[in-house]
């Protein structure tokens, strides 16, 4: 029997000041958690819709990534992607540098990322994953980020779905090379199983974000479902197997 290890749970960053709300059995407090807030802009018209979903399907097969909400402002919805904590541990922000060492400690979560990213067509990848390269058995990789991909792969709503629908797009991966090609294919089967109504119940929200309207929205499923269905082909492309050792 193969023995499960304990991993630390991803946690995120309380501020210091809390207020007692008063009332209720459990003492609860009135408190803020760090975030990283991002909103949309003249070459990022899609950001805050495209982090959302991209949240939401990595939760469907998953992939870590960094928990985020929406959050309201005067001039409309944003992005509040929640500020991990680092308490007993430091996590490196990895770089191409760093890709090597990454993919070597966590091939299986390296291996998942990678076709998550070639199926939401994220090429931005590189600076945008924390991960654990110390010495410590506390193991934790989490993606960032995902501002680059979905409606906002490219720069307006229609250049990015003529990428969706391409399957050489993204170009390569962060992680291109370093691979065991067995660990690709139990995430491309794992995203093809995936039915078309539950891709549109996690793109297809209740109403228009930012410049986003729900007709792009259903678009964006029908394109990730052809992205389901030509995925091995997304992913061959993409070039992240290493080369066989003889
Ligand atoms: N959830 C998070 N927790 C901790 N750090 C974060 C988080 N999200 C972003 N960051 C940090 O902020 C930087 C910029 O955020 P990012 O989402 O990558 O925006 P940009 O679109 O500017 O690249 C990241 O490189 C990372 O260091
Ligand atoms: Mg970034």
């Amino acid at each position: 029997m193969s023995e499960e290890r304990d991993r630390p749970f991803v946690a995120y960053t309380l501020s210091g000041v809390r207020q007692a709300v008063g009332h209720g059995a459990t003492a609860p407090e009135i408190g803020d958690v760090e975030a990283i807030i991002k909103q949309d802009g003249g070459e990022s018209r899609a950001q805050v819709y495209s982090e959302y979903v991209a949240g939401r399907l990595a939760a469907m097969v998953g992939v870590t990534v960094a928990a985020g909400v929406f959050v309201a402002h005067a001039r409309g919805l944003r992005y509040a992607s929640l500020k991990i904590a680092e308490v007993g541990f430091a996590l490196t922000d990895i770089e191409a540098e760093h890709a090597a060492k990454t993919a070597a400690r966590y091939p299986v979560e390296a291996a998942n990322l990678a076709v998550f990213d070639a199926w939401i067509c994220n090429a931005d990848r590189a600076g945008n994953l924390r991960a654990n390269l110390a010495q410590s058995t506390d193991n934790m990789l989490i993606g960032l980020d995902h501002g680059g991909s979905l409606l906002s792969v490219a720069d307006t709503i229609d250049a990015a779905l003529e990428r969706l629908r391409r399957t050489d797009w993204p170009p390569g991966h962060l992680f291109r090379g370093m691979v065991d090609r067995r660990l690709l294919q139990p995430m491309i089967e794992r995203i093809q199983s995936i039915p078309d109504e539950v891709i549109q119940d996690a793109c297809i929200l209740s109403g228009t974000v930012g410049s986003v309207m729900l007709t792009d929205q259903a678009i964006l499923a029908e394109a990730l479902a052809w992205r389901r269905d030509h995925l091995s082909e997304i992913v061959e492309h993409t070039r992240l197997a290493a080369k066989q050792a003889d």
